[in-house]
Order: structure tokens, then sequence, then C-alpha cells
């Protein structure tokens, strides 16, 4: 195009070029940028800019190296329990709709859950690792046929024989590299978070494949004056691992950008050209086909009857009959070791993080630390005479101790260690009474602010979906909410008498809202593994050590966000519990 020196065809010419500049970006916002959903907040310039919201999400991460709390704050910003963003790399066309009400949180993920099924974007993070597992499938029949198979590991006789031991063997190994550590560091704290984390290791690898990965003891055996440094105040303890659980971390490593990168099918693509990458994923590759070969092998020596022994959850996969007119998904050695591999990294990271935000919790609230012990003294009588003894794995499982359920509660809502379920919109529907197109993506903050606020976020009953309003029963509200922010266990404890008239101490779930695990058909398929798992290691850890209050520098309760909210700061300075004072203590409170 050729300009005229004519200044009348100049002003028509430039006239004719901003209309076409304007027609090609209002196009281009009307293809790239979507549309605001009418009633829902959202904050103004980012509905205007190609990138919305991701910036601001992008400098929130760079600064606190957290995600979910961001969530958070949009719906606080706007006064709102749901709110609309522009994240691009979620989604070009449509906003993503955040929703913090846990009451229709609930709703939505058991009695609705036709209407939000997974979101495929799931696909996109996990494919770097697990392609086929069920984790990023939508709830179709094949995903139903598969979840089924892995649903027997979760049966009583299983959990009892297979799952508890792997637990308790784990944790006597941490409590005998504690003790050594103890007593190496001289009195120092030292960083507790990669010990806890391969205690889960320890206890979800045997039971998932029956092969012992030695972490724990092998560390214990490293501990020398040499492994020992001092830098600050801190003990610092040097460890070499075997590849086999190194390339476990470089896996769960990359797993983490990519869920949190702006492009996961971009980063996905770059990570399987990556040296490191593909020598991770080929050590655990030859790993996972040699345990599914043994446990094949396990089976064919005793196939009709299945009455061989069980040795861990493949054994129990392997046992396990498709059912009429289903594929025999059995047969799939792909889908086996996605799925494998997928239970051992979202098993342990979950897991991992919990007992890290306990154990500092309690050292921060003594008085909370010293009832927990007292409970459970109370509860496992019999080891009290005996010094440093545990109690019995059988015992462990048989009794109930309020007070510690109440412990995991409260860590639960203040640390909100798995707060956000992304689902997706199968149908035009509605949430809180606003328009919600089918195809939109919704991320359920579960564990959300409406936990630690004073003031909760506004809901206006009659906005409510005629389900969530019929099980509004279910949704106790905290009577007082000045104390919201502070660790206090005793909020999940109700007192009752027993058949006898004597007072009880019952542990309340319903004594506030609390989904720490989501909820329906597509919540957290390892929920009763981690229950058991916290109950077990806080157990023994307690009753064993005593943990010291440590200066704020060391005591911060800053996270890093990754697949869940893990503290970036967790060190433990321990002292040994001498049993008979801490009796005579719970004694005697009970007398008074
Ligand atoms: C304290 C520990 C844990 C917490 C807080 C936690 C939390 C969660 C949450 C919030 C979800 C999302 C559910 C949804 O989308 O509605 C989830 C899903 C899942 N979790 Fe956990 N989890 C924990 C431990 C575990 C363990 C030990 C395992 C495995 C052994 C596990 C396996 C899974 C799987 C496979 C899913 C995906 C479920 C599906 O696709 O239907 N989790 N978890």
């Amino acid at each position: 195009m050729s300009f005229s020196t004519n200044p009348v065809t100049l002003v028509i010419q430039a006239s004719l070029l901003c209309t076409a500049g304007l027609l090609i970006l209002s196009l281009l916002s009307f293809l790239f940028i979507p549309k605001p959903l009418a009633n829902i907040p959202y904050t103004r310039s980012s509905a205007w800019i190609a990138w919305g919201d991701l910036l601001s999400l992008a400098l929130h991460n760079f600064r606190t190296h957290e995600v979910f709390d961001w969530l958070d704050k949009q719906c606080i910003k706007h006064t709102s329990p749901i709110v609309q963003v522009f994240l691009p790399n979620y989604s070009i066309t449509r906003p993503v709709v955040i929703v913090t009400d846990q009451q229709e949180i609930e709703d939505i993920t058991i009695r609705r859950s036709a209407i939000f099924d997974r979101t495929p974007l799931m696909h996109a993070w996990f494919d770097v690792l697990f392609p086929r597992s069920t984790v990023t499938m939508q709830t179709t029949p094949e995903f139903k046929e598969k979840r089924r198979l892995f649903l027997t590991v979760l049966q009583n006789a299983f959990m009892t024989n297979v799952t508890a031991p792997c637990i308790y063997q784990a944790s006597q190994r941490l409590l005998q590299l504690w003790e050594r550590k103890m007593h190496a560091a001289g009195g120092f704290p030292f960083d507790a978070s990669e010990d806890i984390q391969q205690t889960m290791v320890e206890m979800i690898v045997p039971m998932l494949t029956g092969t012992h990965i030695d972490l724990l003891n092998s560390k214990k055996e490293q501990i020398g004056d040499d492994t020992v440094r001092h830098r600050g105040n801190v003990a610092n303890f040097r460890a070499y691992y075997p590849p086999l659980y190194n390339a476990l971390q470089t896996l769960s490593f990359y797993l983490d950008l990519t869920t949190q990168g702006i492009s996961p099918p971009v980063y996905t693509w770059v990570f399987k050209k990556l040296p490191t990458f593909r020598k991770a994923q080929k050590t655990m590759d030859i790993f996972l086909t040699q345990i599914i070969g043994a446990s094949r092998e396990r089976l064919s020596k005793s196939p009709a009857t299945n009455s061989g022994q069980v040795t861990c959850a493949i054994d129990q996969v392997l046992r396990c009959h498709p059912r009429d007119g289903m594929p025999d998904y059995r047969e799939h050695d792909e889908f086996l070791k996605d799925e494998l591999l997928q239970l051992i990294i979202v098993g342990q990271s979950s897991t991992s993080s919990t007992p890290a935000w306990t154990l500092k919790w309690l050292a921060d609230c003594p008085v909370a630390q010293h009832r927990l012990r007292q409970a459970l003294l109370s509860a496992y009588p019999s080891i009290a005479d005996s010094h440093g003894a545990t109690p019995s794995l059988s015992h462990l499982l048989s009794i109930n101790v309020p007070y510690l359920e109440a412990v995991i509660a409260e860590t639960f809502r203040l640390s909100r260690v798995g707060p956000a379920s992304f689902r997706h919109t199968t149908v035009d529907t509605q949430i809180l009474g606003r328009f919600i197109p089918a195809h939109t993506n919704v991320m359920l903050v579960t564990d959300g602010p409406s936990q630690v606020l004073t003031k909760p976020l506004p809901v206006n009953a009659v906005d409510r979906s005629d389900s969530s309003r019929k099980s509004a029963h279910r949704w106790p509200t905290w009577p007082h909410r000045n104390d919201l922010h502070e660790f206090k266990p005793e909020r999940w404890l109700r007192d009752e008498v027993d058949e006898k008239s004597c007072p009880i101490t019952l542990f309340n779930a319903k004594a506030g809202p609390l989904l720490p695990f989501s909820a329906g058909p597509r919540g957290c398929y390892g929920q009763k593994i981690a229950m058991m798992e916290l109950r077990i290691l806080l157990t023994m850890l307690v009753l064993r050590f005593k943990f010291v209050q440590l200066p704020s520098e060391l005591s911060k309760y800053s996270s890093y966000d990754g697949l869940t909210k893990t503290p970036s700061c967790c060190y433990v300075k321990l002292e040994k519990v001498d049993e008979a004072v801490v009796v005579k203590e719970a004694q005697s409170s009970e007398l008074a």
C-alpha cells in the first residue's frame, strides 16, 4: 500500500488503517480473549489483556513460591465465594471459575459429579509422567473399571495385612534414624522434611510393589562425624541415595515444574528430550516392569484358588477379575506401570507435607503437644512402664484417640495441604445462581479461605443448588471466628456421656467445614491409606520425642506449592520423652 501526499486522502487512508487495526484487534480479542461470564466478579483490567491474570499469578508465585493462596486472594479481593479469572494457560477461550464455598464444593463433587467431571487439563499436566493413569481420565466406563481394580487395595484385609505393616516398619526406621540424629546433632535442630518424605516413600513403595527401598537405615549408617556439618544454628547431614530414589526425585521435580508451568504440553515436549529426565524414566520403567513380572510369577504359582499370599498392591490387583464385558486391564502393562507410578508420586508427596506441618504446629504449641502425648499415653498404658517402647501394630490399629484425630483435622484446617480440585462442566449449568456454560474449567478450593477468615464470604441461600440446600444441615459454621488463625485441636472435640453415664470426649468431624481429601467419585483415592499413615507415624513420633519450640527464623509458615502445599521450612529439635514423668502427669491430671 502506498500513501498519498494529498492531506485529505492521507487522513482517509489513516482512518481506514485505524479502522482495520481496530477490527483486527476486536477480532483477535473476540477469538483469543475470553468473554467474562455474567454476574461473576473479575478483575476488569485482566479481561482486556491477552495474558489475563497470568502475570499477577506468576508474580505472586515468583515472590512467594505459592500458588493456592492466590486463588483465595481473588475471592477475598472481590468479597465473593465465586470469581472468574483469565488464565490463558488453562483456556484461551473461556475464563476459569474459582469456587471457595465448601458447602457448594461438597455438593458439586458428590451430588453433581456428572455435570462437573475431571478437567481434561489434568491430562496435559500428568502426560509428562503417567499419561495412561486414572488421574488424567474423565469418569468413563473405562475409568470406572480401572479404578475398581485398584480399589481392592483399600479393602480392610489388605490394609491390615499389607499396608499397616509397611507403615509401621517405616515409622520405626524413622524413629531409629532420629534417635541417632538427635545425638549426632548435639542439641542443634536439623531439617526434617527430607526424612519425612523418605519415610513416606518407604511406606508406599513396598505397599504397592513389594520392594523395599532402603533410605532411612542406610542414612542412619552413614551418620558419622564427617557427615554432620553445623551451619549457623542447624546441623546438616549428608547422605547418598540409591538410583531408584534419585530417579523418583527427578521425575517428581519435572512433574512439579510441568503442573506449574505456563504451557504443560511444551514443558512435556522439552522434558521428554532431556537426558536426565530420560535416564530417570528408564530406571523407573525397568523397576516397574520387573515388579509386575515378579507379581505375575507369584500369581502363576497359586493361580486357581487365588489363595497365594498377597504381598503388595500389584499382587492384589492381578488377582481381581475384570467385570463381564470389560477388557482385561490387568494385561495392559503400560496402564499398570503408569497407575503404580501415579500412586507412588501422588501418594508420597501429599502425605509427607501433612506430618511436616503437624510437627511444626506441635513444636510451636507446646500445650497441644503435651495434651496429645498425654492422650496417647492414656490410650496405650501398657507402654508407660517400658521406657522408649512403642505400641504394637495391633494395638495401634485397634485404638481410637480423639485428640490425635483432632490434631490431624486441625493441621488440615490450617495448613491446607491439598487445597484444590479441578473440574470441567459437561453441560450448561449454574454455580451459586450464576450461569456457567459447558466446557468451563472450575477450580474448587476445597480447603478454602472460609476455614480461617474471621468473616466468611457471603452466600445468599437462595443461590445454592437444590441438592446443596437440602444438605445444608450437614454444614456447621464455627461458633467463634476470632481464634481461627490459632492451632486449637480442642475445637474438634465434643463432650458426651457414655451408656454408663460417664463423661467421654469424642472427635467431632463435623465441628466445622473441612474437605482436605475433596469428596465424591473423584475425591482422593488414597484417603484411607493417608489417614492410617498419619495416625501411626504421629503416634510413634510423639510418644518417642518431644519437639522443642524453635526460634522464628527456623519456624516460618511459608510454603512452596507443587502437587500439594509443602512447608518451605521444617526443622526439628528433639528431646527424648521421659514416659515416666509424662504418665505421672497424665494420671494426676485424670485424678484432678
Ligand atoms: C494427606 C494426604 C493426602 C491429601 C491431603 C490428598 C488430597 C487429595 C485431593 C484434594 C485430591 C483431589 C480430589 C478431587 O479432584 O476432587 C486427591 C486426589 C487423588 N489422590 Fe490424594 N491426598 C492425600 C494422599 C493420597 C495418597 C496416600 C494417595 C495414594 C496412595 C493418593 C492418591 C490420590 C489419587 C490417585 C487421586 C486422584 C483421584 C481420581 O482421579 O479420581 N492421595 N488427593
